[in-house]
């Protein structure tokens, strides 16, 4: 019998995350205050998130410990097994060795409470008695009520109202968890109540929800507000996961020839892939693949520019791939990944060469959602199906090449919530978009007149 899983015994677990910045070729360029259009300094952003966060947002040190407290709450499901795909290599009839690192094992479903648990941890340390965040199908919001459960922090939620109408288990799951969950727009703050009076049918979008959730901690100085994917410093505490994977494949006696993951704001694919990253810079050969929705193609199609990370502009304005921060995705399944831009950090690495985007159309991520249950078991979420997609494309690439390539990709997390999902697909109803290229021209329109980085891609 082949070894199917391996894990690491918890005294494996990663004792420090770690960050990229400090082996990235070409350094980031800073994000500018968007009244002024200078660089943010930490004065900037302490309204919003606590001291410990904003220096490890600027940090260059290569390692930075994992407080003792955080390290004793991911035992809660971390190490995750990384698992051997035996049954879909067979299926594909394919010489390549297909590895996942199985994220989806952590009580929410996903690997969002990698930085949830830590941004609560700096929080409660740093006098925070709530938190305020935005969520658009669920998993961050529930990753976030969770951990501020777990330290005793109160959780306010704005979910995009079309979400918190559709897919009530989400929100059912962060009530469970003591969090507070409201649909947005509301009329709780000045952000919602100015898009209902405009609309009052608004469904809401990822966008207006952050400028709820910002507005509500600027509000209430016992509250902060919490970023789930783009930051540096989610980047950062996501690495844990690719610290892990990287013992499980020594484990193992392989190292990856391919590393896959989705990319909505690059967190869960920067979690796995960064440690490879830094070996590749280093000299080791990897093909390194982010995966987006042909339908949001952020880093296919949008150009490297500053942009705000909100609609509303309220955030700084960060140098990404950005399809303008007025543009509005398809309505497609995988919600994680509709968002407009990409992390710095992922955005920078593209233009460097290390990683290489692609974008991949609704159809087809399903049908390997499908293909990987029905071989391996795991219903996946829409967003990994993906990452699940390119991996089979790569899996037959290597068959005709007649190569025994390693594969390996983030599974970052379960579709046990997201059933409506398959249901459509599998009943029929779902299509592919092809997004004109006018539209992504109208979009960009929004950032014609923003300062521009030196490395402008548009
Ligand atoms: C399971 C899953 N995978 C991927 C993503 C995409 O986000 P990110 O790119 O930050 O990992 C999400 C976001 O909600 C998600 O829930």
């Amino acid at each position: 019998m082949e070894v199917k899983k391996i894990f690491l015994p918890e005294s494996e677990l990663p004792r420090q995350w770690y960050n990229i910045a400090a082996d990235m070729p070409t350094p980031m360029e800073p994000p500018l205050h968007p009244g002024t259009g200078e660089p943010v300094g930490p004065d900037d952003l302490a309204p919003i998130f606590p001291m410990p966060l904003i220096e490890q947002e600027v940090s260059q040190e290569r390692w930075i410990d994992i407080p003792e407290e955080v390290l004793e709450k991911y035992l809660y499901w971390r190490p995750t097994p990384l698992y051997r795909a035996y049954q879909l290599e067979k299926h594909l009839e394919t010489p390549a060795k297909i590895y996942f690192k199985n994220e989806g094992v952590s009580p929410p479903g996903s690997h969002k409470p990698n930085t949830a648990l830590a941004q609560a941890y700096y929080n409660k340390i740093s006098g925070t008695k709530r938190i305020t965040t935005e969520t658009g199908a669920g998993q961050w919001g529930s990753a976030l009520s969770m951990c501020c459960a777990l330290f005793g922090l109160e959780c306010k939620v704005f979910m995009v109202k079309i979400s918190y109408n559709q897919k009530p288990y989400r929100r059912i799951m962060m009530e469970t968890w003591g969090a507070e969950c409201v649909a947005s727009p509301s009329t709780e703050t000045k952000a919602g109540q100015k898009i209902l009076d405009q609309n009052p049918d608004s469904p809401g979008s990822l966008g207006i929800a952050i400028s709820e959730a910002v507005e509500a901690a600027v509000m209430d100085e016992n509250a902060k507000y919490a970023l789930g994917s783009v930051l540096n410093h989610v980047m950062l505490h996501q690495t844990v996961n690719g610290l892990e994977t990287q013992k499980q494949m020594a484990i193992a006696g392989d190292y990856p020839d391919v590393v896959i993951g989705c990319a909505g704001g690059g967190s869960n694919f920067a979690g796995n892939c960064l440690p490879f990253v830094r070996d590749k810079i280093y000299g080791k050969e990897i093909d390194i693949i982010a995966v987006e929705p042909a339908s949001c193609p952020t880093m296919t199609r949008g150009p490297f520019a500053y942009d705000f990370g909100d609609t509303v502009q309220m955030t700084p304005l960060l140098p990404m791939h950005t399809l303008g921060h007025g543009f509005v995705p398809e309505p497609i399944h995988a919600g994680g990944l509709r968002y407009h831009g990409m992390a710095p950090i992922i955005s920078q690495l593209i233009l460097d060469n290390l990683i290489r985007p692609v974008a991949i159309h609704q159809l087809e991520t399903f049908q390997a959602g499908i293909t990987f249950a029905r071989t391996e078991g795991f219903i996946s979420a829409p967003e990994t199906d993906h990452a699940i997609a390119v991996v089979i494309q790569e899996a037959l690439k290597a068959k005709e090449e007649g190569k025994e390539k390693a594969i390996l990709f983030n599974w970052s997390g379960h579709g046990l919530v997201d059933m409506a999902a398959y249901e459509a697909y599998l009943s029929g109803k779902l299509a592919d978009h092809t997004l004109a290229e006018e539209e992504v021209k109208k979009a960009l329109e929004d950032i014609a007149s923003l300062p521009r980085p030196k490395q402008y891609t548009g």
